[in-house]
């Protein structure tokens, strides 16, 4: 059965409570779901227990420090923030929450939550008389406040055998709120499975384009200049069979048309058309767009072909420059958009400078409903890589931005807004 936490990256954090041992079980479960899990823990978490048994859960060496004494590696909090799908702190301490709701960053795990870009939950684990004091109740609520979502603590014995409310939720139930975290609200909405069934709930979301056609555009397109040269650009084409991919897995029947591209990327359950050229690629998506219900135009598609193509290799000549005649191919996105009647059409816009600005100027002009903007500044968001950092925007004004994520991860963002 297929976990909502597969693949996901959750940075768990442990501050230093009795409750620490739970995290143990915690993170197993993480990790049995599926998820990478980063640990990051306290000086006093450490007090309870030890990085070693973290480690050879996780699979990843475990973070306290903000350096690595012996070599100086600096750990980046902002890397791990970025990186990371959700947080979690179990457990959280009175001081945690306190240093979280104030912005006191003297430790790792407070630096990495200030540098989070997605959402954080934090399992309370203290005393009753800690849980109930006004000073608490306020962090709490500025944490509720700053969009943090609070796993209640129960009620129960507690470490100091007195007994009521403080003690952290059981791992089981922190798991519970994390799926339910990861099934979109849009997608609880549609489930109509029975009530606590979170696995098959995620099952019937992830088929939510069962019966939609989509054509995908993707790679580059090589403009011939003579038989054996061409006008070409480094697309990889793994950001459009990326989308293909997931779009098959969410139950869409999918069809690419892909430029020149490496044949070990085409998946078993995608339709592939084959072409060279814009021409070319524009005759067979117009072809393909008939009757498909969404197109995402992905392909890196050349803006000039050579006016003629040579029917012979070009002889070097003895001139010291040669000229290359070129007109304009036609905008594909833009010619299947004008034409859409109903269909939802996706662009996407690589820029390198005013970004923003030059995707929305795209999306009006080429008709689109969507457009994924990606910058060439950025770090890893380019040809030829497996990640992508993206922002999408949308013809209703809907704007989000999405942190540095692999290609696969993009694709799934992307589809779900659609
Ligand atoms: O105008 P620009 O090339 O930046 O637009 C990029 C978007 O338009 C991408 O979605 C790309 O696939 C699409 N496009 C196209 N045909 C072209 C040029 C771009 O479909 N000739």
């Amino acid at each position: 059965m297929n976990s909502c936490l597969a693949g996901k990256h959750i940075v768990l954090g442990i501050s230093g409570g009795i409750a620490a041992y739970k995290s143990v079980y915690l993170l197993r479960l993480f990790i049995k779901a599926g998820a990478e899990v980063q640990v990051v823990i306290t000086p006093n978490g450490k007090e309870f227990i030890t990085p070693v048994t973290l480690s050879s859960l996780s699979g990843k060496p475990v973070i306290s420090e903000f350096f690595t004494a012996n070599t100086g590696e600096w750990h980046s909090h902002v890397d791990i923030g970025q990186w990371a799908d959700l947080m979690v702190i179990s457990p959280a301490t009175a001081s945690t929450i306190a240093k979280m709701a104030n912005g006191v960053a003297d430790n790792m795990l407070i630096t990495t939550y200030l540098s989070a870009k997605e959402h954080v939950m934090v399992a309370p684990a203290m005393d009753l008389d800690m849980w109930a004091h006004p000073a608490t109740q306020r962090n709490i609520e500025t944490l509720r406040a700053d969009g943090v979502s609070i796993i209640e603590p129960a009620s129960g014995e507690l470490a100091s055998h007195l007994c009521g409310k403080g003690r952290m939720e059981e791992p089981e139930g922190i798991l519970k709120a994390v799926e339910e975290y990861f099934l979109t609200a849009a997608d609880k909405a549609e489930c109509d499975c029975a009530p606590g069934s979170v696995y098959r709930h995620f099952e019937s979301a992830e088929k939510k384009l069962a019966g939609k056609k989509i054509l995908i555009t993707a790679g580059p397109t090589y403009e011939a200049i003579d038989p054996v040269r061409f006008i070409g650009n480094y697309s990889s084409g793994k950001m459009g069979f990326a989308l293909a991919r997931e779009a098959a897995a969410m139950g869409a029947d999918v069809v690419v048309v892909a430029g020149p591209v490496d044949a070990s990327l085409v998946p078993d359950n995608v339709r592939v058309v084959n072409v060279v050229s814009a021409r070319q690629m524009l005759a067979a998506a117009e072809t393909e767009f008939e009757d498909c219900d969404i197109a995402i135009f992905a392909a890196a598609v050349a803006d000039y072909a050579p006016v003629e193509v040579a029917d012979m290799k070009i002889k070097r000549e003895k001139t010291e420059e040669m000229e290359l005649r070129l007109v304009r191919n036609p905008d594909i996105a833009a010619t299947l958009s004008s034409r859409k009647e109903g269909r939802v059409t996706v662009g996407f816009a690589l820029e390198s400078d005013h970004g923003l600005e030059n995707a929305l100027r795209k999306l009006e002009n080429k008709n689109l409903d969507w457009v994924v903007l990606n910058s060439l500044t950025d770090k890893g968001a380019c040809f030829n890589t497996d990640t992508n950092k993206v922002t999408v925007a949308g013809r209703d004004g809907s704007l989000r931005a999405f942190p540095l994520k692999s290609k696969d991860e993009v694709a799934r963002d992307i589809l779900r807004l659609l």
